[in-house]
């Protein structure tokens, strides 16, 4: 079923097209994330990971940003981006792992550890954000964590999985907040040994949101559009992908003499998957589902990207 290049349907070339003429009318970009439906991917003015995203929307002369992703992903254009219109065609798709920590419970848990730096995973709503020293992403977590000073303590919220990885990497002693992304954390070692076993040859690529034991025996640990573009520029030809469905239709449409195996089925996110051609259509003639930030929190929230920003760039 997943190895299978998506046909593009003749309803979506018709929707695609519409899309296409009301982005041109309302001056709209729109940004997607690579665990977006193919048909959706293919109506991207930019499509890459959480930390591409954030930064794309301010190149973009564009008065009106569309996110085609969950809500944290539109929030953090808002925050970097307050001049803007952004848009977001489906309000309920959440983040499960961001709405794992509140800002109240960020409060009491900063309060037991005074003197840490405290690092939040952009998987977080902008109240957390705000809360926190500097943000990251999968794709510069290693790069910041190594930029604190080695006598601070760290904490680290709100993936344990992700904490986890980075304490391995780096050696240092992370205290992690419990949360964590239902999507990856479900992927089972039972389920990788069994499609190794099928696939011997193939090298494991997983997202660091996976479990430590699925995470200890990958031969490639990294963002969505960093597993990408290993498994396109490497020289080997079969990959089981550990990280959510929607990065298969970018490998599979460059790389078609490559396999590509998901690790499970479980590997789909519902809420990345509840936004549609329609919606799109609906948010670009209505210009309805606006994001926006309380002015106070998105100063603060701003401070944090901007630091990871700036180390990541360092
Ligand atoms: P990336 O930063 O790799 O795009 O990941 C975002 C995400 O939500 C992964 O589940
Ligand atoms: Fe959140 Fe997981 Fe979905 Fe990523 S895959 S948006 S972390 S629930």
């Amino acid at each position: 079923m997943f190895n299978d290049l998506y046909q593009l349907t003749d309803k979506d070339i018709v929707l695609q097209k519409e899309i296409k003429h009301l982005k041109e009318k309302n001056n709209a970009y729109i940004i997607v994330h690579l665990y977006q439906r193919p048909e959706i991917q293919e109506v991207a003015d930019f499509i890459g990971d959480s930390y591409q995203m954030a930064l794309k929307a301010k190149e973009s002369d564009a008065q009106i940003i569309i996110v085609a992703g969950v809500t944290f992903m539109a929030e953090t254009v808002f925050i970097l981006c307050p001049d803007k219109k952004v848009l977001i065609p489906e309000p309920l798709a959440t983040c499960p792992m961001a709405e794992m920590l509140t800002a109240k419970q960020l409060i009491e848990f900063k309060a037991k550890y005074p003197n840490a730096v405290v690092v939040a995973y952009v998987n977080t709503s902008a109240e957390v954000k705000a809360l926190v020293d500097v943000c990251c992403t999968s794709s510069n977590a290693t790069k910041i964590i190594n930029q604190i000073p080695q006598d601070k303590e760290i904490l680290f919220v709100p993936d344990k999985n992700l904490g986890s990885y980075l304490q391995t990497i780096s050696g240092r002693n992370i205290i992690s907040w419990q949360g964590y992304c239902p999507t990856h954390n479900h992927v089972s070692v039972d389920e990788v040994n069994a499609i190794k076993d099928k696939h011997p040859q193939a090298k494991l690529l997983v997202h660091p949101e996976c479990i430590k034991e699925v995470v200890d025996q990958a031969d490639f640990i990294g963002s969505t559009s960093a597993i990408i573009n290993y498994a396109l520029n490497s020289e080997e030809s079969d990959f089981i992908i550990g990280t959510e469905h929607g990065v298969l239709y970018p490998m599979m449409k460059n790389r078609n003499d490559k396999n590509f195996y998901l690790a499970s089925e479980k590997l789909i996110c519902p809420t990345m998957k509840s936004i549609t051609l329609e919606k799109i259509i609906y948010c670009l003639e209505n210009h309805n589902n606006q994001v926006t930030v309380e002015e106070n929190i998105r100063k603060d929230a701003a401070k944090s990207l901007n630091q990871m920003i700036e180390w990541t760039q360092s």
